[in-house]
């Protein structure tokens, strides 16, 4: 497949990139390089520089043709999104809309979505399954619950096929060390835990004290980019499979 990876810059994306082109795919990487870094692009992927937030950027860049988008691109920070909604709204909801409708206007069939696990809020039972009701408790939780329903809605009116990934953390670096740029001002927990052992950053704050687990701070659950990398690839194989039956 020809594949557009908006925010393949990134973290995660360029670990999406790396699988999507060992799977023998044609990936063009759209990013603003707002928090993406541009040391580690792969040569065999092209680059378009470009916001999403910015239609005309976003049409000439789906104009090229592509028979799938994945989208990575969205403002990340739990506490910011509580201070400045309205940058949330800007860059994930209405950054999502023009992706949606430059997909839809030239004809990119199917699209994989990275949403968060952010939607659920405090768990009412574990493990959650995909059943388990959504109670998104911040901003940013919000948006990418808009989001997945947005494309439920463009799946029913527009066909457009689509997989909503509900990533929890994303840690670790690809074992063959081609993606070595670390994170600016990481805002996710194992960097900024790697930043104060590195000694860059003084100290680690921890919230909650009072939880119902042996020592009263939170628990986490963690996924390794490389294996969210992999989901990407069979999430995006499956949906266009789908579509094609
Ligand atoms: N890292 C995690 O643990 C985690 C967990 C759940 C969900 N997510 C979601 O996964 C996605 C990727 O996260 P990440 O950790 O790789 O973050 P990241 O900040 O490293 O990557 C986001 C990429 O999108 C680009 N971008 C942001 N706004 C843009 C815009 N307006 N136009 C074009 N490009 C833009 C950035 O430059 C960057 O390259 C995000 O949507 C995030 O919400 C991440």
């Amino acid at each position: 497949m020809n594949v557009l990876v908006i925010g393949g810059a990134g973290y995660i994306g360029t670990h999406v990139v790396k699988a999507m082109l060992n799977a023998e795919h044609e990936v063009t990487v759209f990013d603003n390089l707002s928090s993406g870094q541009l040391g580690n692009l792969f040569p065999e992927a092209l680059f378009v520089p470009g916001d999403i937030r910015h239609q005309d950027d976003i049409q000439a860049v789906f104009a090229r043709g592509f028979d799938a988008c994945i989208h990575l691109a969205a403002c990340k920070s739990v506490g910011e999104s509580m201070q400045s909604p309205e940058k949330y709204s800007i860059n994930n909801i209405s950054g999502t809309i023009n992706i949606l409708n430059a997909a839809c206007a030239w004809n990119c069939p199917n699209i994989v979505f990275s949403s968060s696990a952010a939607i659920f809020g405090t768990p009412r039972y574990v493990p959650i399954d995909e059943n388990h009701p959504p109670n998104p408790e911040s901003y940013y939780g919000f948006t990418k619950l808009e989001i997945e329903q947005m494309l439920k809605w463009y799946d029913i009116t527009k066909k457009l096929k689509f997989a909503a990934l509900r990533y929890f953390n994303a840690v670790g670096y690809d074992p063959d060390g081609d993606i070595i740029g670390l994170e600016r001002n990481p805002e996710n927990l194992l960097p900024i835990i790697m930043e104060v052992a590195s000694g860059w950053r003084k100290e680690l704050q921890i919230f909650g004290n009072d939880y119902d687990t042996r020592d009263g701070t939170c628990i986490r659950d963690y996924v390794h980019v490389t294996d969210l990398a992999d989901a990407h690839v069979k999430a995006l194989e499956y949906i266009s499979k789908k579509r094609k039956a």
